[in-house]
């Protein structure tokens, strides 16, 4: 090899080269024959040169076999001279196209065998092969190009992070379990037979004591492992960039988040991002967008059509708005805070055209979300109501269209539930839906919004109990410490969301640093004193011993990069991920493992009939 060592990469020979004696290391990316004379373009991590290969002229003995041998992906070494390429040769769209390397020697460092897909620019294999052979797939330019997206912005962290005093510290990785909501992956332990250990979903325990300890600002690029299913923006294993801080409220720590973003966007894509992002309460997302993630890419908000439904004629509006009051006022009289019963419309402009169909699937993508159905009518040309529900509001038409902001060719879809969130939540997604059917987002844009003041609690139905609605740390806003047991319904918590294009990016909170309240907490999400001290001890009891009150957030790496790149699955930026079944297709994992390290770890595989 020491012969045929690169001298210069394939990326950087220009003009101003030419007559230069070099030698190029790389990959065969495509290659031509024009009967003796070779076109190899040649490829490495920096870019594409051509290498021209004049057979009949003599040279290196047996050049002629090389390159007939050479096929696509064979690794090679070359030797030769740059030169111009006359005027109507040169290829503006490569950077070194105003220029070739002629060959005098080539040198195979090793073969390719038949591939199962060729390296593009952007692989159009599917995704199982993709998986199989991801080494190879991370050859095309574009993942090659998100994985350099990736290493920069981990890069801009550390460093924003670390100019602004803070510690980059690591936690470990096989811990006791932490609860974040999701299933642990386990680990058991061979000294410790019939106990495990539980990989992290978080590092959230540890970085709190790391307040206690007097860090005083964290952050760490942490792997966390939750076992639960894979979507397009999760995977079982994943990265945040974990950061906590003592002696802040929240607006500092979403201040330093701010101020982070904007130095990775900037640094990396050459994006000014605003120095501060919007922020809207919980309540006010769900009201207007009817999520928790809205992409406010576009607007299209959901409008409370409540005012209307006494002076109209239809039952099942009036049936859910009186049901919902019912219960509202039972939940009132038990000190419980509930929504009570919701209306709600969407204007979706110049879509009075849409068909029986169209509206039809836009119902069921509906009732998905447990709407019970979804109600429509059209503004017509002299600006009255027709189709669907539009014969019950004939008497208050015209209030509707001016209350709605609703213009002629407009479709109004209005959905009613006795669970206000219900109604919102499904008419969100309806909107969500239509924002993508509808290609209303504008893809060059990143719209980051703060959700603030979200509930502390949310109440399990399946299971009957209030359970932490982010995790069990936060800091329930004073105004509610003296209602807590009697009302957690009303809580809101000192937490907030980071969402960006409709993505949740990161989830924060001010934490609970009294040993106190943070008992009356386990205990209202159903933990006994007992349970909490044997699963919380060690928090709780660090916690007696002068904790300062902290806070933090955790963005999650692979989803930045992911909309950063302009991607909508988080496996477009991971080098090796799990397909959406949590399996590595590459390394067949997870694998059977030997009866000696069963027995090494005193498990016995239960066979199911
Ligand atoms: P949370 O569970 O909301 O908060 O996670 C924070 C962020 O991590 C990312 N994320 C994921 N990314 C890929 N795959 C997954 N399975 C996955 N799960 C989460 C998201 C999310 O916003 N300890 C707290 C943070 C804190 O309070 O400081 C926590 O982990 O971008």
């Amino acid at each position: 090899m020491e012969a045929m060592k690169r001298t210069i990469d394939c990326g950087c020979l220009r003009k101003a080269d030419a007559g230069r004696t070099v030698i190029l290391n790389g990959w065969v990316h495509r290659k031509r024959d024009h009967g003796g004379i070779f076109f190899i373009n040649m490829r490495d991590r920096y870019g594409i040169t051509q290498v021209t290969v004049d057979t009949t002229v003599g040279g290196q003995a047996g050049l002629a076999d090389i390159c007939a041998e050479l096929r696509n992906e064979f690794c090679i070494a070359v030797e030769g001279t740059v030169r111009s390429r006359p005027g109507d040769m040169v290829n503006p769209a490569m950077t070194t196209g105003e220029v070739e390397v002629l060959a005098s020697k080539i040198t195979i460092l090793n073969r390719c065998e038949v591939l199962p897909f060729q390296i593009d620019e952007e692989t159009t294999a599917n995704e199982e092969l993709r998986l199989k052979y991801r080494y190879l797939d991370l050859r095309s330019a574009a993942m090659q190009n998100r994985i350099r997206l990736r290493s920069e912005v981990t890069f801009a962290v550390r460093e924003w992070m670390t100019a602004n005093g803070f510690y980059e510290i690591e936690t470990p990785t096989f811990i006791r379990s932490t609860p974040e909501g999701a299933r642990d992956y386990l680990v058991p332990s061979r000294l410790y037979p019939g106990k495990f250990y539980a990989l992290p979903q978080s590092p959230q325990l540890y970085k709190q004591l790391l307040m206690v300890s007097g860090f005083d600002k964290y952050f760490q690029i942490a792997r966390c492992y939750r076992d639960e299913d894979a979507r397009g923006d999760r995977q079982p294993e994943f990265t945040q960039i974990d950061i906590e801080m003592s002696f802040v409220s929240r607006d500092d720590i979403l201040a330093m988040t701010e101020g982070m973003l904007v130095h990775v966007f900037k640094k990396t894509i050459g994006i000014d991002l605003p120095p501060h992002f919007r922020r809207l309460t919980h309540e006010e997302a769900m009201e207007r967008y009817g999520s928790d993630k809205p992409d406010l890419r576009f607007d299209m908000p959901l409008q409370n059509f409540a005012p209307y439904v006494e002076a109209g004629g239809f039952q099942a509006f009036k049936d859910a708005l009186a049901q919902g009051e019912t219960e509202r006022q039972t939940a009132a009289a038990k000190g419980v805070t509930i929504a009570g019963g919701g209306v709600k419309a969407l204007v979706v402009k110049g879509k009075a055209d849409y068909s029986r169909k169209q509206i039809e699937e836009l119902e069921s993508h509906a009732k998905i979300y447990k709407a019970r159905g979804m109600a429509w009518m059209k503004v017509t040309e002299n600006a009255g109501l027709e189709g669907g529900v539009a014969k019950f509001f004939t008497e208050n038409a015209a209030q509707i269209i001016s209350g709605l902001g609703a213009t002629p060719g407009d479709l109004i879809l209005i959905v009613a539930d006795s669970r206000r969130n219900v109604a919102n939540t499904a008419l969100g997604a309806v909107r969500s839906k239509l924002g993508k059917d509808l290609n209303l987002c504008d893809t060059s844009r990143f719209e980051f919004v703060w959700i603030v003041d979200f509930p502390l609690f949310e109440f399990n139905e399946e299971e009957n109990r209030w359970e932490a609605a982010h995790h069990l740390f936060s800091w329930p806003q004073e105004q509610y410490h003296a209602t807590l047991e009697s009302d957690p319904g009303a809580v809101k918590g000192d937490l907030y969301d980071l969402v960006l294009n409709g993505y949740e990016l990161a989830s924060g909170s001010i934490r609970i640093h009294d040993p106190v309240l943070q008992q009356r907490i386990f205990s209202i999400a159903g933990f006994d004193p007992a349970e909490a001290e044997k699963r919380f001890g060690f928090l709780t009891g660090a916690f007696k011993f002068g904790a300062p009150p902290h806070g933090g957030i955790a963005p999650g790496l692979d989803r930045l990069v992911m909309l950063m790149a302009g991607q909508t699955s988080i496996k477009e930026v991971i080098t090796f991920p799990k397909n959406s079944f949590a399996e590595g297709l590459m390394d067949d994992s997870p694998g059977e493992i030997d009866q000696k390290q069963l027995d090494e770890l005193r498990i016995t595989i239960r066979k199911e009939k």
